[in-house]
């Protein structure tokens, strides 16, 4: 469908420390749950050949999810092995930055340019609900303060937003971080994998969030910073900031969508909402040459013809439709 490939989201592990109740749910992912054994999960030399290859193709950016990718075992390691790929422009990460007080300076020094953290909501009592953890909020924070102190700028604030859970929060979460430096990112939430129920009029449209800010804190839109970019990007008119709103839901992007997505055990997925990857880990493994790999990346590109939320009234509709991948095995 002519849509560059200039994205690659790498998700280094499937497990996490938080039970998020619209991704692992706590009353499914228990003590019990079977998370993927290490010998299913790529190495660091797998996933930097892989990226390498990708960068090759024109990727110009690699984001490095989870689950929660601080959980993997010397996350810096395959940093430093990323950072300077020739023609990467830009090597972020997304993290519910529990450990990155202890991981923000060593993350930095590999080469980490930035980062992107999730918080939903300020409020302590919802957010500890939304986590499935009981996790504070003062958590988050620390690691947002030692994220900044390093340098890992510009900080993203990620904030799921849900109908009657936390969209009364939304307004206070914009004033907390305005001025700061930091840019918070209002997503409307969405019906990623199959386990969190979703449905419709748990979705606020990303134009109702801007008209709440507006009205209390005037905005106005700015131009996307590259194209493709998923956030609709506004500033406030007094000059103090910017905020960004995603709405996959009410105003989908795929027209514009150059974005890959390898799972932890190494399945190139082409959407977020698809129901197969194909492994290129098993490729890997079964003695494929760059080239091999080449060609067969080029053919799932090329043939490519996702667009989910163009789709979502139809497919989310369907009965009996095949499962969809999970949000923790491709980080989003
Ligand atoms: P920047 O690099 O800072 O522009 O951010 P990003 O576009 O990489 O965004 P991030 O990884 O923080 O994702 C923000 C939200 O947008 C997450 O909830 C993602 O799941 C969602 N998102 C990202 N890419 C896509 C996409 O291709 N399709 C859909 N439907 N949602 C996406
Ligand atoms: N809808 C919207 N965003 C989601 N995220 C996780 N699950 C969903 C969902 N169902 C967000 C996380 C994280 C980002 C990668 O995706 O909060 O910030
Ligand atoms: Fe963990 Fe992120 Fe999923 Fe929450 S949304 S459970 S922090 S992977
Ligand atoms: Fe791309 Fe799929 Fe998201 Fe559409 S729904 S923007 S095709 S990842």
């Amino acid at each position: 469908m002519g849509r560059p490939l200039k994205d690659l989201r790498i998700s280094v592990t499937d497990r996490c420390n938080f039970r998020c109740t619209y991704c692992m749910p706590a009353e499914i992912f228990g003590e019990s749950y079977k998370f993927l054994p290490k010998d299913e999960i790529l190495s660091f030399e797998e996933i930097a050949r892989l990226a390498r290859i990708f960068v090759e193709f024109g990727v110009n950016k690699l984001r490095i999810t989870g689950g929660e990718p601080l959980l993997r075992t010397d996350l810096h390691i395959l940093i430093a092995m990323l950072t300077g790929l020739p023609g990467l422009e830009d090597l972020t990460l997304t993290t519910n930055a529990y450990l990155l007080p202890q991981q923000a300076q060593q993350l930095k020094d590999a080469g980490l340019q930035r980062i992107t953290i999730s918080l939903d909501t300020l409020d302590d009592e919802v957010f500890k609900e939304m986590n499935g953890r009981g996790i504070s909020i003062d958590r988050v924070l620390q690691g947002i303060d030692a994220a900044a102190a390093v340098g890992l700028a510009p900080i993203k604030i990620n904030a799921v937003v849900q109908k009657g859970v936390n969209d009364h929060t939304v307004v206070d979460l914009a004033r907390y971080f305005k001025n700061s430096g930091h840019i918070v990112r209002f997503i409307e939430y969405m019906d990623v994998g199959n386990r969190n129920g979703w449905k419709w009029d748990q979705v606020v449209p990303a134009a109702e969030i801007i008209q709440r800010i507006d009205a209390e804190m005037p905005l106005e839109p700015v131009d996307s910073n590259y194209p493709g970019e998923v956030a609709n990007r506004y500033r406030y008119r007094d000059g103090q900031g910017e905020i960004g709103v995603i709405s996959s839901v009410y105003q989908p992007f795929c027209a514009n969508c150059t974005r890959s997505r390898l799972s932890t055990d190494g399945k190139l997925y082409t959407c977020l909402f698809a129901n197969t990857g194909i492994s290129l880990r098993d490729e890997m493994r079964a003695g494929a040459s760059d080239d091999d790999l080449k060609n067969l990346i080029a053919r799932i590109w090329t043939r490519r013809t996702d667009r989910y939320s163009e789709e979502r009234t139809e497919l989310a509709a369907l009965q009996n439709a095949p499962a969809k991948v999970e949000m923790y095995q491709i980080g989003g």
